[in-house]
């Protein structure tokens, strides 16, 4: 039986439930990974609420001091699960004590913030860092990197992505989402964030230039919280009488170049009404063209443009086939399909493999790889702010 690995996790709402359903899950749908997740501490700020979520989510302690964490030599990996503003600040002092830090994405609120942890976990040389991109872990998108890795579609001509999301009417109340100060921004560092990895991830190409961002805030002022967030992005949240200043943006559009020479688009919003969570890619290259989209999470749609017109379409591929497409061996049989929680529970898998010296099966965002991303999300709001391309060598 592999060793245990004691993980320490911050944050018990949203991500926090994924999070600890993905390191218990994974205990029993990948049981011989290298390594093996054992839920020592969650740690928040609030003692009874953390109790209770331990009782649930099968967490041995619960605190509210991060010392704890920092002097227990019993644990490896801490997992960063707390709003952006908390990141930086928590995976330094958390690399620092010699853990692992697995980080929720951004990486950091803007590039000062995510320069200074890359040079935290470069100084940490013994121990790995991760960020949870998760979606590189659903099947559909990791079969879409292997094909374009693989040399399956060759030149890569359009990345076309979109992050859509309705949920921020006016009625919802000022939750830290809409914070600069808390979220850094808004749909930009939550969704450009996943769209940019995407891009990247999936092509494995780099962006050279980003130019034509335009930002902007539908609503500008909302209720303050008298409830909430339950851990629902905004559901079950209540606003009081009195008003606030959102502070952030609400969409964002903006154009970029590839460094083979193709051209992308990204949009990411909270008012694309009638989207719930429209993470959204096509990719149309010199061989055919792939696309996926969340909301139909368990399908790649791949277009072969070496196939004659007779009977050239698009091919929808149900990427549940077991041996055949990643990580489809450790779940259920064909079309049986995979949720949301799926990827993040393929994450812990491959955390775990890549904690015990093993390859995962397919490359992680560490804090190398997502100060990449964090690199366009901060020209991407140069551009919007200067009304200007930005050159990726420039934004260092
Ligand atoms: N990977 C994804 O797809 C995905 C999805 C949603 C959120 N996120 C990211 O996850 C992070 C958390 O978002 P969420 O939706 O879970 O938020 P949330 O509001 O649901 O939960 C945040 C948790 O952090 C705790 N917290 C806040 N400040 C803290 C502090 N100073 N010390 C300790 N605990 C603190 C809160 O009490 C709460 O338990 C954000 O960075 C967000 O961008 C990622």
């Amino acid at each position: 039986m592999a060793k245990d690995c004691n993980v320490a996790l911050i944050g018990q709402k949203f991500m926090g439930r994924a999070h600890s359903n993905a390191y218990a899950q994974a205990r029993h749908f990948f049981p011989k990974t290298a390594r093996r997740p054992v839920l020592h501490t969650i740690a928040g700020r609030n003692k009874p609420e953390l109790e209770e979520f331990a009782q649930v989510w099968g967490w041995q302690h619960a605190t509210t001091d991060l010392k704890d964490i920092t002097n227990n030599k019993e644990i490896e990996l801490v997992d960063i699960g707390t709003p952006n503003n908390m990141h930086r600040e928590q995976s330094i002092m958390m690399l620092e004590a010699g853990k692992s830090v697995a980080c929720e994405k951004p990486l950091a609120q803007n590039l000062a913030e995510a320069r200074e942890m890359l040079a935290a976990a470069r100084k940490a040389k013994k121990q790995q860092t991760f960020v949870w991109y998760n979606y590189r872990r659903c099947p559909a998108v990791a079969l879409a990197h292997q094909m374009i890795s693989g040399g399956k579609l060759g030149k890569i001509f359009h990345v076309r992505a979109v992050y859509l999301q309705g949920w921020a009417s006016a009625d919802i109340p000022l939750i830290w989402r809409f914070d600069k100060k808390v979220a850094g921004s808004g749909a930009h560092g939550d969704l450009s964030a996943h769209i940019i990895d995407m891009a990247r991830f999936i092509t494995g190409e780099e962006l050279t230039e980003v130019s034509g961002a335009a930002s902007a805030t539908f609503v500008t002022e909302r209720t303050l919280p008298t409830v909430g967030p339950t851990g629902l992005i905004a559901g079950g949240t209540k606003g009081g009488g009195k008003k606030g200043k959102v502070t952030v943006d609400d969409a964002i559009v903006f154009c970029g170049r590839m460094r083979g020479g193709g051209l992308a688009t990204f949009e990411a919003t909270r008012f694309a009404m009638g989207n719930q969570n429209n993470n959204c890619i096509e990719v149309n290259c010199e061989k055919g063209s792939v696309r996926f989209s969340f909301e139909d999470m368990n399908l790649l749609w791949w277009f072969d443009q070496t196939e004659g017109p007779r009977t050239a379409g698009w091919k929808r591929i149900m990427c549940t086939s077991a041996g055949n497409h990643p990580y489809a061996e450790a779940w259920w049989p064909d079309a049986h399909v995979l949720g949301y929680e799926h990827a993040f529970i393929n994450q812990v898998a491959d955390m775990m493999n890549a904690l015990g010296g093993q390859k995962p099966v397919v490359p992680f965002a560490d804090f190398a790889d997502a100060y990449e991303t964090q690199r366009v999300l901060e020209a991407a709001m140069l551009s919007a702010e200067n009304r200007c391309a930005v050159k990726m060598a420039d934004v260092k």
